[in-house]
């Protein structure tokens, strides 16, 4: 991987950042659910959403959040882009070098693919130029750290679904929307037989995710694609995945890529998906003042889809789209402590697994 030195103004600027970003989950949000907690101990019933946006959106420390959230988004990307830009031919140079003899894996791109019409108007989740501007891998590389406050180091949440799929002779596995390829890299491991390969739309992406793979020993074929028409072969694949995909794109985007998936897995094939769980169970089992700060985040970040996928029934989604035996899964969470000690300042939930077979 490409070493970045930074000078000491540069290093404090990020460490400001990512304490900033550490803050926003550890610290407002703590003070949120204490605010949400004091306000509605003396209830004898769960809060509705209205109820709970009413009690939220008067407390200073809601508003206080809801600003400070935007910003140090907006802070974090720009430190990091202006750490990149300052040495912008080294990191472009290297992003681009490709050196095919030695290689484990493979880098397959696209270059005439365009980009999904979908990111044409919003930058997702606020970032610069989207995951197809320059920097997309580092930009996501960097500021996953921080942002999910350093519990996915180890490539947690890909683990967990990877784990959480049931075992099988998988030869072929295509992870759809792989990004730099941190939930591609676990059936790696888990099938070291199998060809895996990684399909994203961005080509900043999978360039990123290849050399992270080569780094890392790991032999992945990356193909820039859209995962609504991936370009591969009917029945070709025994395991197709998509991790933090769905609730990036909207409904008759799902719909294609189920289709997609359906249409390239070979009967008997899994396909299996994960997410947070839908609003209806954070709900019921798990604090409502989830559902209320993960939906304002969506709105005031730019991640419209969130809504759509957490109101959907997704056993249906699935099997409207061809699978059968569908079913949601409840995982562990490693990111919130479901299932695995600790617990999240807004309520510890599990990963949602939606899985069918062909
Ligand atoms: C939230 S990231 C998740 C990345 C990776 N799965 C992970 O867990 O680290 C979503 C990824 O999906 C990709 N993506 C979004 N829409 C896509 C589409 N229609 N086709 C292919 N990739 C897409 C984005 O470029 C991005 O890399």
């Amino acid at each position: 991987m490409i070493e970045i030195k930074k000078n000491r103004t540069e290093q404090a600027r990020m460490d400001f950042v990512s304490g900033l970003m550490g803050y926003n989950s550890t610290g407002i949000g703590a003070a949120m659910a204490t605010y949400y907690q004091n306000k509605t101990k003396k209830h004898k019933h769960t809060p509705q959403m209205q109820e709970v946006k009413e009690i939220m959106e008067k407390s200073p420390i809601y508003k206080f959040g809801s600003f400070f959230e935007r910003h140090n988004h907006a802070l974090m990307f720009q430190t990091t882009l202006d750490i990149l830009e300052n040495r912008k031919e080294e990191v472009i140079s290297w992003l681009d070098s490709y050196d095919e003899k030695n290689t484990l894996g493979s880098l397959k791109l696209n270059p005439n693919l365009g980009i999904p019409s979908y990111y044409e108007k919003i930058e997702i989740h606020t970032q610069p130029g989207n995951y197809h501007g320059p920097y997309g891998g580092f930009l996501y590389h960097w500021m996953i750290g921080p942002f999910l406050v350093d519990r996915d180091e180890n490539d947690e949440m890909g683990w967990d679904l990877a784990n959480g799929i049931p075992k099988g002779d998988y030869k072929k596995i295509l992870d759809l929307g792989c990004g730099i390829g941190k939930s591609t890299f676990p059936y790696c491991d888990l099938y070291p037989d199998a060809e895996v390969y990684g399909l994203d739309y961005a080509a900043p992406m999978i360039k990123y995710g290849h050399k992270l793979a080569e780094s890392r020993g790991k032999k992945i074929s990356f193909v820039q694609n859209f995962a609504e028409e991936t370009g591969f072969e009917d029945n070709s694949f025994d395991l197709v995945t998509a991790l933090w995909l769905f609730h990036e794109i909207p409904k008759p985007a799902m719909r294609k890529v189920v289709k997609e998936a359906y249409r390239i897995l070979k009967p008997g094939g899994v396909f299996a998906i994960m997410e947070s769980p839908p609003y209806k169970m954070m709900n019921k089992n798990y604090n409502p003042l989830s559902e209320f700060l993960l939906n304002s985040t969506a709105i005031r970040m730019h991640d419209p889809s969130i809504m759509t996928l957490m109101k959907l029934h997704r056993p249906d989604l699935l099997s409207e789209g061809g699978f059968k035996d569908t079913k949601d899964v409840a995982l562990p969470n490693h990111l919130t402590g479901y299932d695995n000690e600790g617990s999240y300042f807004f309520g510890a939930f599990p990963w949602w697994m939606t899985i069918g077979t062909k």
